[in-house]
């Protein structure tokens, strides 16, 4: 006779790495629709930190009142190295063990995934939630706190054009995402900016955005905005040499963490709130090592290790109407590049 899957009868939650705003309306969609469901709940602060500490508490559902609407996260958050150390994991499992925690759900990257993959192993029931502004889990393409970051930074973005063309100047605007480009990209395109530099694809030739302002400026131009990757950075040593080159005043704003705080989008806030409902489904379901993302127009689960294992790039298409739109540098050599092509 097959072995009758033991119920999963308490779940834990955490936040782990970078906070993004959504992450309250997740943990609020998992504690309700697990007490909803029967099941205990416990917070655990801190990511990783609050299991090799205990800091463990039971939530209820008024824990999570007053919470969907502000950013950050409750359950506060970190990046725990001792939970790579096989030590640290098996100090997370026991702890788990302890608060009798048989499902826990991970909201964080790909690195709080790695993390809960060795709970698993250890007979802890995990489904990890996309939570990130950067966009950078590769089976999802949606990710909680992405919609308001971009948000955040385009108002941002907005604001500095204004001074940055009342004196005619060039501004080299930095956005986070680490080594990922989708917020620069998002942004670029949201701000109609002259310039947009990814990781992904920039072939750092400062000399042809220095060309290009030169140009643009001949065509009366009156500013030029440059959306840079924090993974290309260096804005600040960038504006000074472009200054140089081009004799235009160029300055440098680096938005920074502003670009993770602040009130979560309705976006934000809906998607979390299903995503953190449907882990729950799962845990109650039997699944584990699953991770919750939306692909094709649907909320969909896949395997862990697939979902690490995949890899994500910047669209083509998308990059390329960037391009379109933003008369850039690289416009030309995407034009050279299609002209070649068609040899
Ligand atoms: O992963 C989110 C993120 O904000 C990245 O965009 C950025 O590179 C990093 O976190 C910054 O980390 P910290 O808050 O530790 O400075």
């Amino acid at each position: 006779m097959a072995e009758e899957k033991k119920k999963v009868t308490t779940i834990g939650v955490l936040t782990s790495g970078g906070d993004a705003p959504g992450m309250n309306a997740a943990i609020r969609a998992v504690v309700r629709r697990a007490l909803g469901k029967g099941l205990k709940v416990y917070g655990i602060y801190r990511g990783y930190d609050g299991l090799m500490e205990e800091d463990v508490k039971e939530m209820h559902a008024q824990d999570v009142s007053d919470t969907i609407q502000r950013g950050g996260t409750i359950l506060y958050t970190a990046r725990c190295a001792e939970m790579r150390t096989p030590e640290g994991q098996k100090k997370a499992a026991e702890t788990c063990r302890k608060f009798g925690i048989d499902g826990l759900v991970v909201i964080g990257g790909d690195g709080s995934y790695r993390g809960a993959q060795t709970l698993a192993h250890q007979g802890i029931n995990v489904v990890g939630l996309p939570g990130t502004i950067d966009l950078d889990i590769s089976c999802t393409e949606y990710t909680i706190g992405f919609d308001t970051s971009v948000n955040t930074a385009m108002e941002a973005i907005d604001k500095v054009r204004d001074t940055s063309t009342s004196h005619e100047r060039c501004s080299i605007i930095e956005v986070m995402g680490r080594n990922a480009g989708y917020l620069a990209l998002w942004c670029g395109i949201a701000n109609g900016a002259e310039d947009i530099l990814l990781p992904e694809k920039y072939d750092y030739d400062e000399q042809k955005i220095i060309d290009n302002i030169i140009d643009s400026r001949r065509r009366g131009k009156k500013h030029h905005i440059i959306v840079n990757a924090e993974g290309v950075g260096h804005s600040a040593s960038m504006a000074r040499r472009i200054e140089a080159a081009t004799g235009i005043e160029t300055r440098a704003t680096i938005l920074g963490h502003m670009q993770r705080g602040g009130s979560p989008t309705a976006k934000d806030r809906v998607y979390a709130t299903i995503m953190g409902s449907m882990a729950v489904d799962l845990l109650i379901a039997g699944k584990t090592e699953r991770v919750v993302g939306y692909k094709n127009g649907k909320f969909q689960d896949f395997d862990i290790d697939e979902a690490l294992a995949m890899t994500k790039g910047i669209d083509e298409y998308e990059y390329e109407i960037a391009l379109a739109m933003s008369g850039g540098y690289q416009k030309e050599t995407q034009k050279k590049v299609i002209r070649d092509e068609s040899l």
